[in-house]
């Protein structure tokens, strides 16, 4: 069936976000230009979250505070459910972001004239760690498959790159942007990677739920064996999936106690606890056994579909998240941003995540907005 086609769901519901101070929309305001780039969804949060917020505000006093016991219990509930991993409550450090846990972890394990190993092209942030933490970056690109055609890990560069000076690896996984989910062989041969060469594994793992291929399935990587949760930190959010991103909250679990310390050390005094609010919604996203999250896959699914059909073999299909990794390399653009913004397309850059000639199309929007999108794509990429 076609996308249009499909029933009304309450993800085709159009709703206006100009004049919220919405990041994805300002950017933009005034002009005509549809935008596809930052990685939040144009969808209503479930309800189930809102009226968590609703309820909790109605208390009507907003203080500092603590990280809910329901919260650390529907966590941990929530990773032994969905990926058959049991941590112990004491292996979590609640954050105000995925990516100032990036940066902590960084800084933790740093060391004079260390450096850090970076498959990509890879969500920007992890580009700037190695200079955050005052080490030096070493990227190893994701290659193509040559029989899947799609971006995996490429161990013989990666062999080729560690060195002595090496602390850690940080992925992405499910992959933004090139929308990959590791496989089991891939992350059991980076876990004895990271054995052989002593280095701490840190795995970004937001996307973790929003699995668009059904025969593929999320692992964490730390979830493989005691060794190497021995040397992972893993951060997850419920941000990206209940689309909340405005309501800062992610958590750390890292089950070795000295490498926990040293992270924790690591903040000293920067960060900002985290609102009642956003541990509200987080609660009530964890502890979510509702049929929502299967309908938005099913939506994003049928989106995918249709960006597939206007991309063409300029994109693999993802596997994962909501974002397409889609090649413009043989429009030679000198000046992407603008060429697209020309044709009313606010799209994220491949040069920002380590990759010239990309553009990153976030799908997660009512169809009807897609489709707009896909009609000016569709002409930008005839030129
Ligand atoms: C892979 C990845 N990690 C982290 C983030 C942001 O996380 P946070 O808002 O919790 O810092 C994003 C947002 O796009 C992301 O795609």
């Amino acid at each position: 069936m076609e996308a249009h086609n499909a029933p009304m769901s309450s993800f085709d519901k159009v709703i206006d976000r100009t004049n919220t101070s919405s990041t994805k929309w300002d950017r933009y305001s005034g002009r005509d230009i549809l935008p596809f780039w930052v990685a939040d969804m144009d969808f209503e949060a479930p309800d189930f979250i809102l009226q968590a917020v609703r309820e909790r505000l109605a208390h009507g006093v907003l203080g500092y505070t603590q990280p809910p016991q329901a919260l650390n219990d529907g966590f941990l509930a929530w990773l032994k459910r969905t990926y058959l991993w049991s941590v112990d409550q004491s292996s979590l450090v609640w954050l105000p972001g995925v990516v100032p846990g990036l940066n902590l972890a960084a800084r933790a394990l740093a060391k004079p004239g260390g450096s850090i190993l970076l498959p990509a092209p890879v969500y920007h942030p992890f580009l700037g760690l190695s200079k955050n933490s005052g080490q030096r970056a070493q990227c190893v690109p994701l290659v193509r498959d040559s029989s899947s055609g799609q971006w995996v890990m490429d161990f013989d560069a990666l062999e080729h790159y560690v060195d002595d000076t090496t602390t850690m690896i940080a992925i992405c996984n499910p992959q933004n942007p090139t929308g990959r989910v590791y496989t089991r062989q891939e992350l059991t041969e980076l876990a004895d990677f990271c054995v052989r060469h002593d280095l701490v594994v840190l795995s970004d793992e937001i996307h973790c739920e929003l699995i668009l291929d059904r025969e593929s399935r999320h692992i964490p990587i730390a979830s493989l064996n005691p060794e190497i949760a021995n040397r992972s930190i893993t951060l997850y959010a419920a941000t990206k999936t209940y689309n909340i991103a405005g309501l800062s909250c992610a958590v750390a679990v890292i089950p070795n106690p000295a490498i926990r310390r040293r992270f924790e050390a690591a903040d000293s005094g920067l960060l900002s606890g985290i609102g009642p609010l956003s541990f509200a919604a987080s609660q009530a996203a964890y502890l979510d056994t509702s049929p929502w999250l299967e309908r938005l896959l099913t939506y994003l699914r049928n989106n995918h579909a249709a960006v597939l059909k206007a991309a063409g073999s300029r994109m693999n299909p993802v596997q994962a998240t909501y974002l397409a990794w889609i090649d413009v390399s043989d429009l030679r653009l000198t000046n992407p941003a603008s060429y697209f913004e020309e044709h009313g397309l606010g799209l994220s850059l491949g040069a920002q995540f380590g990759q010239d000639g990309h553009i990153r199309l976030n799908f997660g929007c009512p169809i009807s907005l897609l489709e707009a999108g896909l009609a000016r794509l569709e002409r930008a990429l005839e030129h």
